[in-house]
């Protein structure tokens, strides 16, 4: 439907979407009472189609991986970097007519005393926050740390298409180097900071150089756990872009008796290594002392689903056992099964590297499970901010603090740190959010559910069209849902507004 030769307003419903073209380009139209707004269709983190997400106020979600863009300016919120065009509206004789693209104009420059800002860890929660701190209208100077050789990587693709061949190493960089020299963006990469001093703002790098900021942000993210057996000097773990490529290395290495892999971990990121690895024809065997792959996170139904996804595509399981020692080409168990193993790679957790914020000088940042800050992500020394996987944050929803290793909830989290560095007061209302790839299957889960005592089961795992309801005593924490975005879109807004009844409201029409 070409949207520029107009259309009459009740062809869309108040609230509602309706999909178009202009010149060849893929829009929305989005009704909000009287006004009607005109956006670009496809999301700009992997495409997804906006029109099948949902409206919030003034702003579209993607139904993918929950990126939110402003109807007016088309301003991204995490995942999504990018905005998305804007076109203006006319309304004449009750038909709408989208006429030309907007153009946004640079932000006010922000008014704030900070004229520096350090962010140590260039993953999802640093590289957000230094573009935030842009889009806010910093104009002071950014500077970004990050321990790894690489500007920031799309982190969660190392273990989906990246390992399993489709995607090119060109899609792993989430900006090129022009981009920040652009924004004015400082990124020291393969450089460490070693000490911090709370009182100067002062950071030590490991070349022994100092810098010293007015706001620090702290989003050094986490460590895999490494294992101890005999042998397991050669587990390969995987973190970085070096260590997924050292994998694909051996992946594409043909032995005589072909590929064979030992995934040790029946964790979300050892599930996705043994997917990808079958998508290279590897023989994978995945080793975990649970009883249930993911039982622990995710409940024993659910848990019990992703298993036979697996096992259709050739994985094989041995479960409540570990490895006892690593010989040669092979693994044992503590069972004293031998399996044969070309290479092993470990998915057993990880650790948030709060070694800075331990260390610091003179006096050490709360350190409990993370670095402790409160609802504004700041730590107890002001103007010293922590966020991402190494953030120990009071949650919104459940009033309980937790920490989450999520990519989405890093972005958010480095985006609310950022506008609470200049001073805004913002608190941190997002509901945790990850989602998960194994084949064609995606799980969204969103909200926290450590400690659950209770799963219901909506709709029907097996036709790939369920949630899972995840509660602590009384009340719902957190849901996973299989084929319905829509619905954890739903859930996750009123997650955010503490809206119990529109939660119970949604799963009742499953
Ligand atoms: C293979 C893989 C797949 C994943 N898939 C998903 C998924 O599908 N969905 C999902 O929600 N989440 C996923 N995750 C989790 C997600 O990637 C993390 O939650 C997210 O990257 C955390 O972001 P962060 O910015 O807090 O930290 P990180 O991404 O860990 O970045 C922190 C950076 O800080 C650096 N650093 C640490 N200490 C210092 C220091 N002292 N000085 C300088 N730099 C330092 C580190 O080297 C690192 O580069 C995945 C993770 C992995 C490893
Ligand atoms: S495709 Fe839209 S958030 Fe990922």
């Amino acid at each position: 439907m070409d949207l520029k030769s107009g259309i009459a307003i009740e062809e869309i419903a108040d609230g509602g979407m309706l999909s178009g073209d202009v010149e060849g380009e893929a829009v929305v139209l989005v009704r909000q009472g009287k006004e009607v707004f005109a956006v670009g269709a496809e999301c700009t983190h992997y495409h997804g189609p906006l029109a099948e997400g949902i409206v919030s106020g003034e702003s579209i979600r993607c139904p993918w991986h929950h990126a939110c863009f402003d109807l007016r300016t088309g301003a991204p919120s995490a995942p999504a970097l990018n905005p998305i065009p804007v076109w203006n509206v006319e309304q004449r004789d009750g038909r709408v007519f989208v006429t030309t693209k907007r153009d946004i104009p640079p932000p006010a420059r922000a008014k704030t005393p900070i004229a520096s800002v350090g962010i140590v860890g260039a993953g999802p929660a640093g590289n957000a926050a230094a573009e935030m701190l842009r889009s806010e209208g910093f104009a002071g100077a950014i500077t970004m740390i990050g321990a790894e050789e690489t500007v920031p990587i799309d982190r969660p693709n190392l273990s989906k298409e990246y390992l399993a061949g489709t995607a090119p190493e060109k899609w792993m960089p989430l900006r090129d180097a022009d981009y920040y020299r652009g924004q004015n963006i400082e990124v020291l990469t393969g450089r460490r900071a070693m000490q911090l001093d709370t009182r100067t703002k002062t950071l030590t790098l490991d070349d022994r150089s100092k810098r010293t900021f007015d706001a620090i942000l702290i989003a050094t993210g986490s460590e895999p756990v490494r294992l101890s057996p005999p042998g397991a000097g050669r587990v390969h773990v995987l973190r970085t872009l070096r260590d997924s490529r050292a994998i694909i290395a051996l992946a594409e290495k043909s032995t005589a008796k072909g590929k064979r892999a030992v995934v040790l971990g029946a964790s979300f990121i050892g599930l996705e290594v043994a997917a990808s690895l079958r998508a290279r024809e590897v023989d994978v065997t995945v080793v975990a002392p649970d009883e249930v792959p993911l039982g622990k996170p995710m409940g024993v139904e659910v848990g019990a689903f992703i298993r036979r996804l697996h096992e259709q595509h050739g994985v094989h399981f041995r479960l409540g056992t570990t490895v006892a020692t690593f010989e040669g080409d092979r693994v044992v168990l503590a069972t004293g099964e031998p399996i044969p193993a070309d290479f092993i790679v470990a998915g057993v957790g990880v650790r948030p590297n709060t070694q800075l914020a331990q260390s610091a000088q003179p006096d050490a940042l709360t350190v409990d499970n993370g670095i402790v800050v409160d609802e504004f992500l700041e730590t107890a020394v002001p103007g010293i901010f922590a966020a991402g996987d190494v953030a120990h944050y009071p949650d919104s929803f459940t009033g309980n603090k937790i920490r989450v290793e999520h990519w989405v909830a890093a972005g958010r989290q480095g985006q609310t740190a950022a506008r609470n560095i200049l001073g805004r007061r913002t608190p941190h209302t997002a509901p945790p959010f990850f989602w998960s790839a194994h084949y064609d299957v995606t799980i969204a889960y969103v909200g926290h559910a450590a400690g659950f005592d209770r799963v219901e089961i909506h709709g029907s795992l097996d036709d790939r069209r369920a949630l899972a309801a995840y509660h602590a005593g009384p009340h719902l924490t957190a849901i996973a849902a299989i084929g319905l975005d829509r619905e954890s879109l739903l859930i996750e807004k009123a997650m955010e507004e503490g809206d119990r009844n529109a939660i119970d409201a949604v799963i009742a029409r499953i």
